[in-house]
């Protein structure tokens, strides 16, 4: 009796665990340990916990989205290439807004979302691979390149890496064959120890011959119409965190 209680307030303590955990993380880490400690806040084994070193300023989006050629990639529903192209200053037709999915499996919203930005003269691409970029878009060149918060929403350790390390990487390696002289990649996350540890940025600066990025704040508050969605589920990392930087590459 006394064993099949134990067993009923085990089950009922994970699942409550895992009620919590699956509801508000979109990240969750190699193994229940891990979103675990990531839910209360501990050190991790495997992901390297580490605070960043943000300047309190913000990135200005609109300053570089006013200096045209700006390329968007791994857009969920195009709502912050929109944002950015509706600025006062910005000309759409500089802007070239990119989601990973194919036409036919865009929502609702991103279908909306990218009419909205042919209608504003952008130009729209699906099917984008951020970490081959040259397969789909050829040879182009921008001033900046945006991956607003990438997450692979995979837990499968790709050769010892984080999946979300390895992405960053490719995509920086692709990347800086498509910037124009003087070009920026820039990227935003959550800001948090286990995001930064599962992203290892400076690690895969230093990889794809980048220098140590710049690290700003980044507040998607500031883009109302921005309405990021999680790569796994409809839940909005945006929501779900407080705390978001920006991270900018130059060679
Ligand atoms: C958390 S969502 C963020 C979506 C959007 N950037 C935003 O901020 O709302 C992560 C996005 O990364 C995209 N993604 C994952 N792997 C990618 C890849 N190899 N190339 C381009 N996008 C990728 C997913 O399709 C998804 O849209």
């Amino acid at each position: 009796m006394n064993h099949l209680l134990t067993r009923l307030w085990y089950i009922r303590f994970v699942s409550k665990l895992q009620g919590v955990l699956f509801v508000t993380y979109e990240f969750r880490g190699a193994s229940l340990l891990e979103a675990v400690q990531q839910a209360i806040g501990r050190d991790a084994p495997t992901v390297e916990q580490k605070k960043l070193n943000k300047a309190p300023q913000k990135f200005d989006f609109a300053a570089r989205a006013r200096l045209g050629s700006a390329l968007f990639v791994g857009e969920g529903n195009f709502s912050f290439a929109l944002a950015l192209a509706r600025l006062k200053g910005v000309s759409p037709s500089s802007l070239l807004a990119t989601a990973y999915k194919n036409e036919a499996d865009l929502g609702d919203t991103a279908y909306d979302n990218a009419a909205k930005l042919l209608k504003l003269g952008a130009q729209v691409k699906t099917g984008v691979d951020a970490t081959c970029l040259s397969k789909t878009i050829g040879q182009r060149r921008f001033r900046t390149i945006i991956f607003q918060l990438p997450n692979v929403a995979s837990r499968e350790v790709l050769y010892g890496q984080n999946p979300n390390h390895v992405l960053v990487t490719r995509f920086l390696k692709s990347g800086r064959s498509h910037l124009k002289s003087g070009g920026l990649v820039v990227i935003s996350t959550v800001d948090s120890p286990f995001y930064e540890g599962a992203f290892k940025m400076d690690d895969a600066a230093k990889k794809a011959g980048f220098a140590t990025p710049d690290i700003y704040t980044f507040n998607p508050k500031d883009y109302p119409a921005y309405s990021h969605l999680n790569t796994a589920d409809e839940e909005s990392a945006i929501n779900e965190h407080t705390a978001f930087a920006t991270f900018v590459f130059s060679t």
